[in-house]
């Protein structure tokens, strides 16, 4: 039988994309977390939303090539990079703007903005989401395989979540509305600091033509994409 330890990962997309599901504990809520694991054109792979590395895991990704990039596309996702950078020590960093404030001792290269690293440019393309308050991320779209990436625009839990916190599905339920109806994370429905700046970011975000999320927190989104999507973000779309 195959180990956790020698396949930590799932491959998702054949030869393209792997996941990593693993457990989260924020707001006194138990929740899991998504890391994404793209190997670019050039066979070389870019982490996205690392979790902590050990040394199964390392090993399961040397396995799929050599890492180049490390990415933190969110100011709620960078809790581990310092883990893949040591265990990565070759890869260069990059922090979605805002990470360099909340975690001033952090390593990075680069900010990640509007427009794609040279280096990841043949494969992927990026929009900063901008006009958020509380927090902000950068989304991904994979061409080849049609797969968006993101974290925290859009979560997805709900009656086929399996077991889920109780007090997640009472806030998600009974405050936030969102239990069977994907969302953006509560910090961003909390509040937002310029909408036509957030609306211009989505409806950039929705000029890809993807046919998958994948989100950092519930279930993945695999059917008529875009229109989740769409749904989704209403209150900024149309707001
Ligand atoms: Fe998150």
């Amino acid at each position: 039988m195959e180990s956790a330890l020698e396949y930590p990962l799932t491959e998702y997309v054949p030869g393209r994309i792997w996941l990593k599901e693993y457990p989260v504990r924020f707001g006194g809520m138990d929740f899991s977390a998504r890391m994404t694991v793209v190997r670019l054109d050039s066979g070389r792979l870019l982490i996205h939303s690392p979790c902590d590395i050990d040394a199964g895991l390392k090993a399961g990704i040397e396995a799929l090539g050599p890492v180049a990039f490390i990415i933190a596309p969110g100011t709620f996702h960078h809790l581990h990079v310092g883990s893949c950078q040591r265990a990565f020590p070759a890869a260069t960093t990059h922090i979605c703007p805002g990470i360099e404030k909340k975690q001033p001792g952090l390593a990075f290269d680069r900010l990640l903005g509007d427009a794609p690293d040279p280096g990841w440019a043949a494969d992927l393309d990026q929009v900063l989401l901008h006009g958020a308050r509380f927090m902000r991320e950068v989304a991904f779209f994979h061409r080849s395989s049609r797969t968006l990436i993101l974290v925290d625009l859009i979560e997805n839990y709900g009656d086929n979540s399996g077991q889920v916190d109780w007090l997640l599905r009472f806030w998600w339920k009974f405050v936030f509305r969102m239990w069977n109806r994907p969302k953006p994370a509560p910090e961003y429905q909390l509040g937002w600091k310029d909408k036509a700046a957030a609306r211009k970011s989505l409806e950039r975000i929705l000029e890809w033509d993807f046919e998958r999320i994948v989100i950092a927190h519930g279930d993945l989104i695999e059917e008529d994409a875009r229109d989740v999507a769409r749904t989704a973000w209403r209150a900024v779309l149309e707001g």
